[in-house]
């Protein structure tokens, strides 16, 4: 979803990150994006990783060109996106970092004695 000014806020409900250069990038809060507790967790899990993340405008273009996608929410968790628009973006595979980051996510959501 984009604000007026044409920036991708998020999606309908999932929280956007790219991977640029190795760095994690989503859009603020004050972006229009909702602070979702799973964008929060991949706040802490890139923490933990050692990947740089910063909040900042982005715009579809921005997306095009990323090296990765993925999207998170509680009900989607975290998805690797690898097309947008018909666009490939990156390799057209799971990156490395998404790779990573989900692979965190699992273990702190679905770590030995976790009751869902
Ligand atoms: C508009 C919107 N953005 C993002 C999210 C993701 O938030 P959370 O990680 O808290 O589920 C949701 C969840 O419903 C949402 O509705």
């Amino acid at each position: 979803m984009l604000i007026d000014q044409g920036y991708v806020a998020e999606c309908t409900a999932d929280n956007i990150f790219i991977v640029h250069k190795g760095e994690l990038i989503t859009p603020a809060a004050s972006q229009g994006a909702l602070k979702g507790i799973t964008r929060g967790t991949i706040f802490d899990i890139a923490a933990e990783l050692g990947v740089p993340l910063r909040e900042a405008n982005m715009t579809r273009y921005d997306v095009w060109c990323a090296d990765e996608c993925f999207l998170t929410g509680s009900g989607a968790e975290v998805v690797p996106v690898v097309k947008l628009d018909g666009r490939v973006i990156g390799t057209g595979r799971p990156g490395d970092i998404t790779q990573r980051v989900l692979a965190s996510f699992r273990r702190r959501v679905f770590s030995e004695g976790t009751k869902i």
